[in-house]
């Protein structure tokens, strides 16, 4: 079998062998063993959003992070209630795009992708749209890799006595997250982010007095929130089919979280992919998008070098040759594209793909600093 090309994405991400070894079972959605299963990893995903079992319950949902998003928009929002959103990335935009679908009353407060939303601005939104019920924002906006002040907004968000979705699909398990101490009512993450599982479901943390109160909310039969919950509760059973090879792997990732050091430990080490990426590029001649005080050391976006001669296709087929993966580019307003530094890469992962985009610049007769860079021939007319 050929080496898997390293992924460095926002997700589905580079995973360790025996994360991906767990799967080689077959286990009955209806077992003992696998019931126990998702027992426990519901119990430890409250732990590693710092609270416990009875204050908040753990939902996961079949699907793709998105799915658990549309899960919370669709199913806690009452019929006459109203959703602000925070937006400053496509993350964003996509939330105003479920609640819009579902015809949910939602207003959109929206901000450069490069800055971090003025709380002044939020405040008077909650004051001036008395309407307002919830507020949802992205934690760390993986269009950019920006992470916006959760906690603080969720500070505003209380005190004007509102419910606060957080969606903190790229960061939780990497971030210190306390979902009490953010006021946090609702937090969406999913299995092939920082937790370093594989794609196949998501799931939602959720304040299980405001969960409680959802009833009859839900726009969908699949995706309600609270119906999950109850079959999740009544037999330990998801109500269909669940994804059980990506549960077994989750439960195994857990477990190399744990043994990481929990969250700190996995910080540590993708903080160190991070800084080591962000000295190379610049000192090859790469600007990041994001001011430093901004990114967070999940993902970085980095601006296409002025050289007419640069394009994506070329270098990201370039790197992909070698093997390495990267990221095309979301921002709006820029040419750029993206490196994760989540999964289960190390600094020296880092440094070979460095490497290899020096080389592949080379190959490109891209000029810049730091590049080894051949004498680019000179061509004079006679
Ligand atoms: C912040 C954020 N929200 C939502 C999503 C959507 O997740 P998915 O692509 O798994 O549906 C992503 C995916 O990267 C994300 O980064």
């Amino acid at each position: 079998m050929s080496k898997d090309k390293i992924l460095f994405t926002p997700g589905p991400l580079t995973t360790s062998l025996t994360v991906k070894r767990a799967m080689l079972r077959d286990l009955g959605s209806r077992d003992s063993e696998f019931i126990e299963t998702v027992k426990s990893i519901r119990y430890r995903l409250l732990e590693l959003g710092g609270v416990k079992p009875g204050d908040y319950e753990a939902v996961l949902m079949q699907g793709s992070g998105t799915f658990a998003v549309e899960s919370v928009i669709s199913s806690v929002i009452p019929p006459d209630g109203k959703l602000l959103v925070i937006v400053n990335g496509a993350y964003g935009r996509r939330i105003v795009q479920i609640a819009q679908t579902l015809k949910i009353d939602c207003l959109a407060v929206t901000f450069a992708e490069d800055s971090v939303p003025p709380l002044h601005v939020i405040e008077t939104a909650l004051t001036v749209e008395k309407q307002i019920t919830h507020v949802a924002v992205i934690h760390c906006e993986t269009t950019t890799g920006l992470i916006n002040p959760i906690q603080a907004i969720g500070r505003l968000v209380h005190d004007y006595s509102k419910q606060y979705i957080v969606d903190a699909m790229s960061s939780f398990g990497a971030v210190p997250i306390n979902l009490s101490d953010g006021a946090i009512d609702y937090l969406v993450s999913s299995a092939n982010k920082c937790i370093e599982g594989v794609p196949g479901f998501a799931f939602a943390l959720a304040r299980r007095e405001v969960l409680l109160g959802t009833a009859g909310y839900a726009r969908s039969l699949s995706l309600d929130l609270l119906a999950q919950w109850r079959g999740l509760e009544a037999n330990g059973q998801f109500r269909f089919t669940p994804p059980t090879h990506v549960l077994l792997a989750f439960q195994q990732a857990l477990t190399e979280l744990d043994e990481e050091g929990g969250v700190e430990g996995r910080a540590q080490r993708y903080r160190a992919n991070y800084e080591a990426l962000v000295k190379g590029m610049r000192a090859i001649g790469f600007e990041e998008y994001l001011k430093p005080e901004l990114q967070g050391y999940i993902i970085t976006s980095f601006r296409y070098p002025a050289d007419p001669l640069f394009n994506f296709k070329d270098f990201y087929e370039g790197l992909n040759d070698k093997g390495f993966v990267i990221y095309p580019g979301k921002v709006s307003n820029a040419d750029c594209f993206r490196i994760g530094t989540v999964g289960r890469i190390t600094e020296s992962d880092v440094r070979d793909l460095l490497d290899a985009i020096r080389i592949t610049l080379d190959e490109m007769s891209i000029m810049l600093p730091g590049a080894v860079t051949r004498q680019r021939p000179v061509y004079s007319e006679f």
